[in-house]
């Protein structure tokens, strides 16, 4: 079993610490014409690594030069090819300042002209087929699985949303743990569901690493409001984690200002919930994060112990900043019917409310 008190390794998007380790004339700023968004590269990086880094939903495909979707458009600055590209620019698109950003580093600050993926149906559905990288048990129930896409198609997605896995025949749909900064690497939480026959496949070990796994995706409207200027509260139940800690790194890597309380409510036959320590962890990335883990009575196959659950999880809540914020809950769909309600009962405005179930 896998004993996540020292898993910190995994959170690895503390850009200040990396650019730290950088000499400073190694770092460029590099500004979005008509836009407030800015992010620095250094000069070893490509500008499309470096705006993923820091949690831009820029267009790509490949990443090697072949597909000519990063193209941007140089308004001012220097910048260097760094690799080679077989994508062939138009004559056009060189008079018009053109360059792939896959293959290019800033030689200076920069504006550029660029078209960023504004909302999930803009994002086309893909089919990758991805490779196991790492299955850890973290108890009898809960396994985190790590799959790689290929470094030539890398899956574009927005933080939140949800794939469907396939091996062989079982198929099955999950959110996606990971951030869109983490690039090749997808994680996903999944529970030992006797029905689910995909997860009978992880927790019976007839899935190892290296296998292939079809993945179809994204899907899902579960993302975040990026230019909300309300405190964000966030409500999970147990494996709900999952799209929540995308959302949240998200939201750490946009450097986003706004307030965060995470509510995690989970098993009490469980000693905490299964990623606590992450949880945890955030209080060193953010001053104003605020985490409390809600254990509940809870039997899985009683119906009426979904209502139990939303109400421990409501009555746990601070209504005074709930109520003022945008509120994302990602719990199985009874538990967000009831909670749902009694949140809208009691002085939430449905706009403010974004739900997944799982
Ligand atoms: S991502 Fe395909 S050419 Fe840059």
């Amino acid at each position: 079993m896998l004993n996540y008190t020292n898993f910190s390794n995994i959170f690895t998007i503390n850009r200040h610490t990396l650019f730290n380790t950088m000499k400073q004339s190694d770092i460029f700023q590099i500004k979005l014409q008509n836009s407030d968004k800015s992010f620095e590269s250094s000069n070893s990086d490509s500008i499309l690594e470096a705006g993923l880094r820091y949690g831009l939903s820029m267009r790509y495909e490949c990443s090697n030069g072949t597909c000519g979707v990063c193209r941007a458009r140089l308004v001012k600055g220097d910048i260097e090819k760094i690799k080679h590209h077989d994508y062939s620019l138009k004559a056009e698109e060189i008079d018009n300042q053109e360059f792939l950003m896959c293959c290019h580093a800033p030689r200076s600050n920069l504006e550029l002209d660029l078209n960023l993926i504004g909302d999930v149906r803009s994002i086309p559905l893909q089919q990758i087929q991805t490779k196991i990288k790492k299955i850890e048990f973290v108890n009898d129930n809960m396994a985190i699985v790590r799959l790689r896409t290929p470094r030539s198609k890398t899956l574009q997605f927005m933080a939140g949303q949800d794939v469907e896995l396939s091996f062989k025949n079982s198929a099955a749909r999950y959110p996606i743990a990971s951030c869109p900064c983490h690039g090749m690497e997808l994680e996903f939480h999944i529970r030992n569901i006797n029905k689910d026959k995909f997860s009978q496949l992880i927790f019976t070990q007839a899935t190892k690493v290296k296998d292939s796994i079809n993945l179809t995706g994204p899907k899902g409207v579960f993302v975040l409001k990026e230019l909300s200027v309300r405190p964000m509260v966030f409500i999970a139940w147990d494996g709900g984690f999952a799209p929540i800690r995308s959302l949240v790194e998200h939201a750490f890597s946009l450097e986003m200002p706004n307030s965060i309380y995470f509510y995690w409510a989970y098993p009490e036959n469980e000693s905490t919930p299964y990623f606590d320590n992450h949880a945890q962890s955030w209080h060193a990335v953010m001053d104003d994060y605020h985490y409390q883990s809600i254990a509940c009575e809870f039997d899985r196959n009683s119906h009426n112990d979904c209502h139990k659950v939303a109400k421990k999880i409501y009555d746990s809540l601070d209504h005074n900043v709930v109520n003022q914020s945008e509120v994302y809950i990602s719990a199985p769909a009874e538990v967000l019917i009831y909670l749902g309600e009694f949140l809208l009962e009691n002085g939430l405005n449905d706009t403010q409310l974004i739900a997944s179930p799982i």
